[in-house]
């Protein structure tokens, strides 16, 4: 194997990618780098201004199409919908990336919100957004990786799938179950419809976004709260991390470089997982 060889891993030419959520800033930020890549990319969400702003962001002498299409990841008909308008466009999907997902603040326990009163309404809120928002996608847009007998999906788990954190029982949760889902996708796809097709996870440890602002940071000051400080006292790499902080282990997971990969959650956390606090 040569440079040449390994570079052609990451040119995406013909290949079309769908990221749900990718109007998000996670999400958004790798449609960028698959756009960059020579992709198709398709960026499935409910707002479709947001998705627009992101389509803005491509670079512009980009060879790859670009679209946006509604859907809305836990209504199975708005996704098939989505599948119908994306084959007749760009015909066989061979990515699928699920970042549609993240907490709801009332599903967060706070001094005066215990997790004895945490309503019922945002806890099936959040469990049903991280986990069916993710099988939902892989039954309708992983059917046709079946049929074909190739394609590959990531999912998006959090670093508080292996540990849990405080405060947020819910997403943690529902976390856990991704990567467990992950595992049993992968082993699904290759015994019973091909060894081309992989699962994988992406396990971001911790990135200042809109979703966690308000756990980190103070609302009128921007200081890190308690929490902030120890999260970074806990993170070896002592920083939070940047959307593009993504992309190598993304684009690494998605390519043929990792053939041979499928079923493993890849933490990109500043160590966060590995260090024992001590
Ligand atoms: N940010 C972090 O530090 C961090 C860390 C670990 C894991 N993650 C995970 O990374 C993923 C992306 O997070 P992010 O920080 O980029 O969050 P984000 O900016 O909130 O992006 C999530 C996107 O998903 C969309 N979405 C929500 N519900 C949807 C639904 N039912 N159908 C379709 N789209 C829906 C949101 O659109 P709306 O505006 O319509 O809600 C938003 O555009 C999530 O799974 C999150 O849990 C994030």
């Amino acid at each position: 194997m040569n440079l040449e060889e390994l570079q052609s891993f990451y040119d995406f030419s013909g290949c079309t990618a769908l990221i749900t959520g990718g109007a998000g800033v996670l999400g958004g930020e790798i449609a960028c780098a698959l756009m960059g890549c020579n992709a198709n990319v398709v960026i499935l969400d409910r707002d479709q201004e947001l998705a627009q702003k992101v389509i803005e962001r491509f670079p512009k002498d980009a060879k790859g199409r670009a679209a946006r299409v509604f859907g809305d990841v836990l209504n199975p008909e708005s996704l098939q919908q989505a599948n119908k308008t994306i084959n007749a466009e760009f015909g066989a999907l061979n990515i699928l990336i699920n970042a549609a997902g993240g907490n709801h603040p009332s599903a967060t326990t706070k001094p005066d919100l215990s997790f004895f009163d945490l309503p019922l309404d945002a806890l099936r809120h959040v469990g049903d957004l991280n986990l069916l928002g993710t099988i939902l996608p892989c039954q309708v847009f992983g059917r046709g990786m079946a049929e074909r007998e190739e394609g590959v999906i990531l999912n998006v788990s959090s670093m508080n799938a292996f540990r849990p954190l405080t405060r947020i029982p819910a997403y943690s949760a529902a976390k856990a179950a991704i990567n467990n889902f992950t595992q049993w996708l992968a082993v699904h796809m290759a015994q019973n419809y091909s060894p081309r097709i992989r699962v994988n996870a992406i396990a971001p440890g911790f990135f200042l976004t809109e979703q966690n602002r308000s756990l980190l940071t103070e609302k009128d000051t921007g200081e890190l709260t308690a929490r902030g400080k120890s999260i970074l006292s806990h993170t070896p790499m002592q920083r939070f991390g940047n959307p593009e902080d993504l992309l190598g282990a993304t684009l690494w997971l998605l390519s043929p470089a990792s053939a041979f990969v499928t079923g493993a959650v890849i933490p990109i956390d500043g160590g966060f997982s590995a260090f024992s606090g001590v």
